[in-house]
């Protein structure tokens, strides 16, 4: 997260930049009875990010700001739910106008608005001046949500639990990826309903080692994604996609978090250059992807 602060007399303000993530690796242990997963996961950020300009406001409103067609309504938004739990944590009543400029797509796998959620609570922390530190926003954090405690932290984690426990886990090399982002998202809810859970789990030693040699071969072999298979059942054009995707020969393919977004992780700028161009001149005759985007993980 890049966070920048203005103190700009009577009218302070904080700016923040916050990166979506792909999933590496992301396996499914067990149903809990709560209704959530049991699940490991390696979760690396990459260089695609929204952004939100925090100001004060003149009284004790909320109010969120978002040009993107597809957002909803704001108050139900994990940045106003951020926004509330932050206050009535501290026990405030300060206002605050939130500016969000969306660049990473919506129910796409990518984790946009945990990662929006985020932002809101390192923001309206810096804005307000409440001296929280990241440790005290955890719990804050993971109960807004299962994917948000990851983006307090600073670089890629090995996250367990519902996802919310975090362990850091560095990649030792900068990984080129190329997003393909579908014309449609998925709903996160459905595609865990048809999921099966598996009844021997693949065990994450393999992708955890690999990415801290920084071994990009044996990255490639261990990128798993057990959410791949009911996404694909719900949506069988993630088949198609996959497949032309593989069909590129890049280093490696795979489906982010619970889709829609795939993934093909490259060698280098070059294979990248290579994949994307190809994949995007496919999409320009078939359709059904919006976007193509070169991008790396953030280190
Ligand atoms: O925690 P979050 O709101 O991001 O989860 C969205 C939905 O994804 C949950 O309501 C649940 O259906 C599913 N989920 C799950 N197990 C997890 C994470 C999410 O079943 N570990």
């Amino acid at each position: 997260m890049i966070l920048d602060f203005s103190p700009g007399g009577n009218q302070p303000s904080v700016h923040l930049a916050t990166p979506a993530k792909v999933n590496l690796f992301l396996e499914i242990r067990a149903k809990r009875p709560d209704g959530y997963h049991e699940l490991e996961t390696l979760m690396v950020p990459i260089s695609l990010y929204d952004t939100l300009q925090f100001q004060m406001s003149p009284d004790s409103q909320l109010t969120l700001r978002c040009s993107h067609p597809d957002l909803g309504n704001p108050d139900e938004n994990l940045v106003l739910r951020a926004a509330r739990l932050l206050r009535d944590t501290v026990g405030i009543t300060t206002g605050a106008q939130i500016t969000l400029t969306k660049r990473i797509p919506l129910a796409a796998g990518l984790a946009g608005g945990s990662s929006d959620a985020a932002a809101t609570l390192v923001g309206l922390n810096r804005l307000w001046n409440l001296g929280l530190s990241r440790p005290q926003l955890l719990p804050l954090a993971q109960q807004l949500g299962s994917d948000i405690a990851f983006f307090l932290g600073d670089g890629a984690a090995w996250c367990t639990g519902r996802g919310e426990v975090i362990t850091p886990c560095p990649v030792a090399i900068p990984l080129e990826l190329v997003l393909v982002c579908p014309s449609f998202g998925m709903s996160t809810p459905a595609v865990y309903r048809a999921l099966r859970v598996p009844a021997s789990p693949i065990d994450g030693t393999a992708i955890r080692a690999a990415v801290q040699q920084g071994d990009i071969d044996a990255i490639a072999q261990s990128l798993h994604n057990r959410l791949e298979e009911p996404a694909q059942t719900i949506n069988p054009l993630l088949a198609d996609w996959l497949e032309r995707l593989r069909n590129t020969n890049a280093t490696g393919v795979r489906m982010s978090g619970s889709g829609s977004t795939l993934f093909a992780l490259c060698r280098d700028r070059t294979e990248a250059t290579r994949v994307a161009s190809a994949i995007a001149s496919e999409a320009g005759s078939v359709g059904a992807i919006s976007r193509v985007l070169l991008v790396r993980s953030c280190v």
